[in-house]
């Protein structure tokens, strides 16, 4: 078995109790060509979302039976390919829900009372006994009354509707599927643009939601709107993003993740004076991340005992 990034000791030991593992040695993840010498005479990979398994890794790896990422999102792996390869593909739902749902609000709370702008306006020393308290000083939103969409109701979009009930807003959602949930009223795409004061983007990235929130889209949403983006870079069409925050229309854009990761440090729109932007940290807590670990080699344990991973990304 091929493991693309360190994983924390125990999970280790537990690996190498059903396998040989081969481990990437180092936290850069490996590029292409070295994967493919790395994973040679491997049945099963271990991966994190930074690594591509396309159609053509897949068929450089000719023993390659099962591929196990360690995140929830499988948007880095060619699913066609796999299938027609007969590849098993295990990924790691249900752990990481909380985390997400968690950092969806430090985000949305953080855009819209201006968290980061506040504290760098003291850092940079801007603070002084004449403006001491403003009555208009760092105005930012209420939540209270305010009406929160959720495009995506999963488990995170769930999750993340759950906490607004402590905030005092409505909510509703979209779901492609509509599922029977008693708190969210859901509602077409159309409507949850036009009727959100906050926006949540808790959708899958696939070929179906890739650039859902495009300029059209962003044109039917409501002046001022604040948009949390805690799912995929690539669901946001970030020109049209910016173009809409830049024309006033679109109030703040919150987002852990770009269409490309890492985001360029003079990227506009993570520039932008409305937008904050973090490095894809939704998951990023101690106790969640040993959690997938270690759902991601009970799908390969599986995997060994009867040909099947436990939470499959095919379905
Ligand atoms: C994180 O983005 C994940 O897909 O697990």
């Amino acid at each position: 078995m091929a493991v693309t990034r360190s994983l924390p000791v125990d999970v280790i030991k537990a690996l190498q109790d059903v396998a040989t593992v081969n481990l990437w040695p180092s936290d850069t993840p490996p590029t292409q060509p070295e994967l493919i010498h790395f994973a040679q005479d491997a049945t099963a990979l271990i991966c994190l979302l930074t690594d591509s398994i396309n159609g053509e890794l897949l068929s450089a790896l000719p023993h390659l039976k099962c591929v196990s990422t360690v995140s929830v999102g499988a948007d880095h792996i060619d699913l066609q390919a796999c299938r027609e390869a007969g590849v098993a593909v295990g990924c790691t739902p249900g752990v990481l829900v909380d985390a997400t749902a968690d950092l969806t609000w430090a985000l949305l709370l953080g855009a819209g009372r201006r968290i980061v702008e506040a504290n760098q306006f003291v850092k940079d020393d801007n603070w002084h006994f004449e403006n001491r308290w403003q009555l208009n000083m760092m105005l930012g939103i209420d939540l209270a009354g305010k009406t929160l969409g959720i495009v995506g109701l999963g488990e995170v979009g769930q999750a993340v509707a759950k906490r607004a009930q402590g905030f005092g807003m409505n909510v509703i959602g979209y779901n492609r599927s509509p599922k029977t949930l008693a708190q969210i009223e859901q509602v077409s795409l159309d409507q949850l643009l036009q009727r959100s004061d906050v926006i949540s983007i808790n959708v899958a990235l696939t070929d179906d939601t890739r650039d859902l929130i495009d300029e059209q889209a962003l044109s039917k949403t409501r002046p001022n709107v604040l948009i949390v983006n805690t799912a995929r870079g690539g669901i946001v069409n970030e020109e049209a993003m910016l173009a809409s925050l830049n024309s006033g229309h679109v109030g703040g854009y919150a987002s852990d993740v770009w269409a490309k990761e890492p985001v360029d440090v003079n990227d506009p729109l993570f520039n932008h004076e409305r937008v904050l932007g973090l490095p894809h940290i939704g998951s990023a807590t101690h106790s969640t991340r040993i959690a997938m670990a270690n759902r991601a080699i009970d799908n390969v344990r599986k995997f060994i005992v009867d040909g099947t991973v436990r939470f499959s990304a095919l379905d």
